[in-house]
């Protein structure tokens, strides 16, 4: 998998960028916070950059720096003249003065939107909109790939089995582009959705007069489908009399419309698929041995998304993506949401987690969705007792609002921020004072206090101390450069 993008903060004024790597931490992204003159480095370094926010003056490297990465997005915060960016696409938008949580959720949204569009990662969206890529890295997927990769430039007929929404189609699909045959057409046929007495002349077409309703002459599928593949779904629902039809065109490549005498000769590939276990059907005498070896020349399992959870991600990324470029609209999850949606046993594949995209995008439309907002029986990670990489992500959400409508930058302001690091613990309360407080630095003041208690205990071990607190190592980090606190030697 890639790894994880990240937000760089360029700014020359280092308490305005250490306040805004603070707030950063609390939503949980990962950033690095530099001087201009060392921003350079993590765009030769790490590529891997999610967005840029750049503060205070724009210089004329700044300038060079935002028209020669148009992939990369920029946000401005705080900047007093940005004319000199007036034209730049990749310039998404501002950040108001206080930074408000927000508002930068939003705008990092946007930048994840930005990255979505760019050319490389449009895929999906070939000439034929229907192609959907396949995707996942897991073992079992790489085993499908593999699979899929040996049989498409053979003539043989393919058989793939595995529960419904897993795939079937989008594999087939994937063996017709791959193979010769990849200009010819590629025709799907829902042999379960087509009533039984239909269904011959929905394959084999039929001449005028054939039967009541027969107007005029009509081709098959078989007949669209020629010099390409024919994809017969849900072959486990083919009635008997129609399984003996097929197994006779497959044996010897012709067949007749219904109610004409003329043979016709087919160059057709058959993929067929089912969700049905063909060899009980057999046993029970409803399906017939003689079709199942003739089709079963290559079989391909498909995995349940149970069984290959590690791709859940990708799959939620791909499928956001999809309904993006339909609907322009989006959604997040955040890691912790993933996290529970990767423990769903999803009955339906990836069907049913397409269909649950599509409904938290109506329902939270370009928001960001955590656990608690995921329908009931998709919770499957207690919010409150979740520990996840991220635990502040959850603990310091309630507080984030208030907190972050405190923060400015005045200079006078600024005193308020910097603890010795003995703190002044006796002033801590739980009951609001009848002449009220100044929450922002009651709040401050106990996540000094016990920052500073962590790190005692564990002899200023920061990792250990982190752990402790339930939050990232460089969350800490950033913190205690926010407070200014070390060791008393
Ligand atoms: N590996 C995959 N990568 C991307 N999309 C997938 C994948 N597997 C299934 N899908 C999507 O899930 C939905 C169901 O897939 P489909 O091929 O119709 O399943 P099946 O035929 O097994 O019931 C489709 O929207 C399809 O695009
Ligand atoms: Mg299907």
């Amino acid at each position: 998998m890639q790894g994880q993008k990240h937000i760089i903060v360029v700014d020359n004024d280092i308490a305005r960028r250490e306040q805004i790597a603070t707030v950063l931490s609390f939503v949980g992204e990962h950033f690095h916070v530099c001087a201009e003159d060392d921003v350079s480095q993590y765009f030769s370094e790490t590529g891997n950059i999610l967005t840029v926010i750049l503060c205070g003056q724009i210089s004329d490297l700044i300038t060079g720096l935002v028209r020669k990465h148009p992939a990369t997005p920029f946000i401005l915060h705080d900047v007093l003249d940005a004319t000199q960016l007036n034209e730049a696409v990749n310039v998404l938008g501002s950040l108001a003065v206080p930074l408000n949580y927000a508002q930068l959720t939003e705008q990092v949204h946007h930048c994840h939107q930005y990255h979505n569009q760019l050319p490389s990662k449009r895929h999906y969206a070939g000439p034929n909109p229907l192609f959907r890529s396949l995707i996942g890295t897991s073992e079992p997927m790489l085993q499908v790939r593999f699979l899929i990769e040996q049989v498409a430039n053979t003539q043989a007929s393919v058989l793939i089995l595995g529960e419904s929404g897993t795939g079937k189609e989008v594999i087939a699909r994937n063996i017709h582009n791959l193979s010769d045959r990849c200009k010819g057409p590629f025709v799907p046929v829902n042999c379960g959705a087509i009533p039984a007495d239909l269904l011959e002349s929905e394959l084999f077409g039929h001449e005028k007069g054939a039967f009541t309703g027969a107007i005029s002459t009509r081709k098959g599928r078989f007949e669209m489908a020629e010099g390409g593949t024919l994809f017969l779904d849900e072959i486990g629902d083919m009635p008997q009399p129609m399984q003996v039809k097929l197994l006779r065109v497959l044996q010897e490549r012709t067949f007749e419309r219904v109610g004409g005498a003329k043979s016709i000769k087919t160059n057709v590939r058959i993929i067929a698929a089912t969700h049905q276990h063909l060899e009980s059907m057999i046993k029970e005498g409803t399906f017939r041995e003689d079709l199942f070896y003739r089709l079963n020349v290559f079989p391909i399992e498909t995995p349940a998304l149970r069984e290959r959870q590690d791709d859940i991600p990708l799959l939620i990324q791909e499928l956001i993506s999809r309904f993006e470029a339909e609907q322009g609209r989006s959604v997040r999850f955040t890691e912790t949401a993933i996290e529970s949606l990767k423990l769903n046993a999803w009955a339906g594949n990836v069907r049913e987690l397409s269909n649950l995209i599509e409904r938290m995008i109506i329902m939270f439309g370009d928001q960001v969705v955590n656990v608690s907002e995921l329908p009931a029986k998709y919770q499957h990670i207690d919010v409150e007792e979740y520990q996840p990489e991220y635990p502040e992500e959850l603990q310091e959400r309630d507080a984030i609002n208030e907190l972050f409508s405190g923060f400015d930058y005045d200079d006078d302001e600024e005193d308020n921020t910097s603890f010795d690091s003995e703190p002044e613990t006796s002033s801590m309360v739980d009951v609001l004072p009848s002449d009220g407080m100044n929450l922002k630095e009651y709040l401050a003041e106990l996540e000094v206090s016990m920052i500073n208690q962590a790190l005692e205990k564990n002899d200023w071990v920061v990792a250990r101390s982190a752990e402790l607190l339930g939050m990232r190592r460089t969350t800490l980090v950033e913190k205690m450069r926010k407070y200014n606190l070390q060791k008393n030697v």
